[in-house]
């Protein structure tokens, strides 16, 4: 069952390590080669056997998440319903503890969380390429949140592979406190010029200072886009860049969320406490990058 515990589950941020825009398909939806992982805060689903679906939603974040029944864990519910072609219903209580449009792929690992935690209880017995493919259905980044390990990213999001072994990594999240909606992002991106893409990662990766060497590389090629719609996100960035014991720093998803690596989670710690004198008003969470 998940770490959670039975009738919970854990739906932890998503980090895009780099991002590449390495193409386009006829519908707008742009296609990318990208390395996520997963680290905390993760938010908290919960679910008990009803004769219906509900939904409440709390925590920190819940007032920016938007209205209850447009909330994805309700349409990842509801998705996994029909398929099951069963009537079976559940109450859910989501705890927002991710910054909402924040890059963190916090929605879409909601939404996994739900297919996979109402899998669970209504024993419906899917296997995890169903549950992605469903995952598919409700957003390009549910595919790789329902994964929930590190994995490169290839199509819009929904063709995936392992990503190569990593070294134990920590790392600083930083959020401004702005929101970069992703098509706005995306649509500022269709108006800037693109350099070469770099082929898509590959193992074996030596150590952190290689894998650092691999992403400096690559960047985030929507860091450009965000800064033009929140300027505010270089200056996270450039932050990022300059503390102490910091292996690399860059944007993940679509922003507002910068990040910096460390080899662990003390430095990365230390880094967060420096970081919160000099910028008190932005978010941060320091942790471990789960293998
Ligand atoms: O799939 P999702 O609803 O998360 O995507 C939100 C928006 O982000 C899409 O409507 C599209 O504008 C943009 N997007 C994109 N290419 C991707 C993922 C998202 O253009 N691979």
């Amino acid at each position: 069952m998940s770490p959670a515990g039975p009738g919970a589950a854990e739906a932890p941020a998503k980090v895009n390590l780099y991002l590449k825009v390495v193409g386009r398909r006829p519908d707008g939806y742009h296609l990318l080669d990208s390395l996520a992982v997963f680290a905390d805060p993760a938010d908290r689903l919960a679910a008990e056997p009803a004769d219906d679906l509900s939904l409440v939603v709390d925590g920190p974040f819940a007032g920016r998440a938007g209205p209850v029944e447009s909330n994805l864990v309700l349409k990842a519910a509801r998705l996994l319903r029909e398929h099951a072609r069963s009537g079976m219903g559940a109450r859910l209580r989501l705890t927002k503890l991710i910054p909402v449009e924040a890059g963190l792929g916090g929605g879409s690992s909601d939404a996994a969380a739900a297919l996979r935690l109402l899998d669970a209880l209504w024993e419906t017995g899917f296997d995890e390429a169903r549950l992605r493919e469903m995952g598919a259905r409700l957003g390009a980044d549910v595919p790789v949140c329902v994964a929930g390990r590190p994995t490169l990213m290839a199509g819009i999001g929904e063709a995936l592979t392992p990503a190569p072994a990593l070294p134990p990594l920590a790392i600083l999240l930083v959020n401004p406190g702005v929101a970069t909606a992703t098509p706005a992002v995306f649509r500022a991106y269709a108006a800037l010029e693109r350099g070469p893409a770099p082929p898509p990662l590959a193992g074996p990766i030596r150590d952190v200072e290689h894998l650092a060497e691999e992403l400096r590389l690559r960047g985030n090629d929507l860091l450009p886009a965000a800064c033009t719609v929140a300027p505010v996100v270089g200056e996270v960035v450039a932050e990022l860049e300059r503390l102490p014991g910091a292996v690399h720093a860059s944007m993940s998803g679509s922003g507002a969320t910068g990040f910096a690596l460390f080899r662990d989670t003390a430095a990365a710690r230390t880094a967060a406490e420096t970081l919160a004198e000099r910028r008190p008003g932005w978010w941060s969470h320091a942790g471990a990058v789960r293998a």
